[in-house]
């Protein structure tokens, strides 16, 4: 595979290239940019950091789980290019100098990166932004200061890449949905590669040999997002970012539950078609998505089929879907609020679910006229609380209704015990959640981020 990128503001161009080779790798082991650090080598720790800029804008991405392939046509700067040609230092890096933001300062590039590139986008909710990356030593307060510091300072010119006109090189990097569909139907058995947040980690954590690769990521069509009158509908390649955004105004508590999903660096690459194929009991979107009644929408070929996103789910590890086919998009009604997402992990931020518990509940004329609960990390697929919205539907809304129903969590769920939780801890946590949303829904304040003394 041939590509070309800009690297720090020089066009490189790589002939016969490893498909799964690592932009942190290949940056340390054949450039000998060494400043750019390799922590977890798992997308966790934010160490190896670096800005990548193409027609959506720059984000920080974490390169260690990030393909060479998938930076066809765009513009990489890493630690030694967010400094100016003679030497000027960014002012984040002047920032964390004046304001004492290192001391072993093992963590710091991946730290400036992810400044330099919210510096960039103007973006000033540093805590956020710095989610995805951990410090052992200084501790966050300076580095915060850092950032905050800087904000006022102009962008640097040096940073500003654009990135580079390029052609397709190969039939594994496709343009468009059709020509996947057409190079899938024929290499049936490639893997394909969306963000490579959880591909990237295959190959740097299980050592997988992947061959042949298919990328999605220059399928610009995929990454459509249409808010229509009747319909929502997010293409498979919309990253977490994206998706989080548009449903700031839509439900809200689905934009909260995505801002605690990962971090800004794995968010700018996870899509929401990776979060659904990988089939995980755990992910965040399938609960979220089958509460709000969401359509899957798939096509091998020219043929395409839309089935509940519920059904897709048959068993750990066994999806409905067939060799060559893909994940095209994701749709679900235009429809009043009514959404909690409760997202329950260890640690607040950037942890995967222990439980993840949806609503969708209607109220009309004080009883529950329709229910749709979803459960990620109850069963070995994310599933619905059927006897618990048959508990519900047809009833008024009251505590007792809610507490009456709480047996039926029993009936739909038998959960593991595994390190993020017991089975008993889930089940007790899942009921809960039912009756926070309760709660929540008589204006009771129940997010304990909100209560004050
Ligand atoms: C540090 C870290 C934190 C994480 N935190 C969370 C979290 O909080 N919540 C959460 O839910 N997940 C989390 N994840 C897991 C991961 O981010 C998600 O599963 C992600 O959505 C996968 O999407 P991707 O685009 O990266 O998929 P990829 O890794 O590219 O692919 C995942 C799987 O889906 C297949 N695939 C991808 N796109 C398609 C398609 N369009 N059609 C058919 N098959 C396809 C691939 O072949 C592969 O089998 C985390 C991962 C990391 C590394
Ligand atoms: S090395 Fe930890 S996120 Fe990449
Ligand atoms: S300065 Fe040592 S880990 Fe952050």
């Amino acid at each position: 595979m041939n590509i070309a990128f800009l690297l720090n503001g020089e066009t490189v161009e790589l002939a016969d290239v490893d498909p799964t080779a690592t932009l942190l790798d290949w940056l340390r082991e054949d450039r000998g940019l060494t400043g750019t650090k390799e922590g977890c080598n798992e997308g966790d720790c934010g160490a190896c950091t670096v800005m990548v800029t193409d027609d959506q804008g720059a984000k920080a991405l974490n390169s260690c789980i990030l393909f060479l392939p998938q930076l066809h046509g765009k513009a990489v700067r890493t630690v030694e290019g967010a400094s100016g040609p003679n030497g000027e230092a960014h002012p984040v890096q002047q920032a964390m100098v004046d304001l004492h933001g290192s001391q072993c300062g093992f963590c710091t590039p991946g730290f400036v990166m992810s400044m330099v590139a919210g510096h960039t986008n103007g973006a000033t909710d540093h805590d956020t932004l710095l989610a995805g990356n951990l410090c052992r030593c200084t501790g966050y307060a300076p580095i915060i200061r850092a950032a905050k510091a800087a904000e006022e300072q102009p962008v640097p010119v040096w940073v500003k890449d654009s990135p580079p006109a390029t052609i397709a090189t190969s039939r594994m990097l496709p343009t468009s949905s059709h020509e996947l569909a057409a190079v899938y139907a024929e290499n049936p058995n490639a893997t394909l590669v969306a963000g490579a947040t959880d591909v990237g980690l295959w190959v740097t954590k299980q050592l997988r040999e992947l061959d042949p690769v298919i990328f999605l990521n220059r399928c610009d069509d995929l990454k459509k997002i249409t808010l229509g009158s009747e319909e929502v509908r997010f293409g498979a390649m919309v990253d977490m970012n994206r998706m989080g955004a548009a449903m700031v105004d839509l439900h809200p508590s689905y934009a909260e539950m995505i801002r605690r999903y990962a971090s800004v660096q794995v968010r700018h690459a996870a899509t929401v078609g990776g979060n659904i194929a990988n089939g995980s009991p755990i992910g965040d979107n399938p609960p979220a998505l089958i509460a709000l009644n969401a359509t899957l929408h798939l096509r091998k070929g020219d043929e395409r089929r839309s089935i509940p996103l519920e059904e897709f789910f048959i068993d750990y590890g066994k999806q409905d879907r067939v060799p060559g086919e893909f994940v095209e998009a994701v749709s679900f009604p235009r429809q009043p609020d009514r959404l909690k997402a409760y997202k329950l992990s260890k640690r607040f931020d950037q942890d995967i679910s222990a439980v993840c518990g949806c609503f969708n509940i209607t109220v009309s004329e004080g009883s529950v006229t329709q229910a749709r609960i979803a459960y990620g990390g109850m069963a070995a697929v994310p599933k619905r609380a059927t006897h618990v919205e048959a508990a519900l539907i047809g009833k008024p809304w009251t505590r007792k209704t809610v507490d009456a129903a709480l047996p039926s969590f029993a009936d739909d769920f038998s959960p593991l015990t595994d390190m993020r939780a017991s089975a008993l801890y889930r089940l007790e946590t899942a009921k809960a959640m039912l009756q926070r949303y309760f709660l929540e829904d008589q204006g009771e304040i129940t997010n304990v981020l909100e209560v004050s003394a």
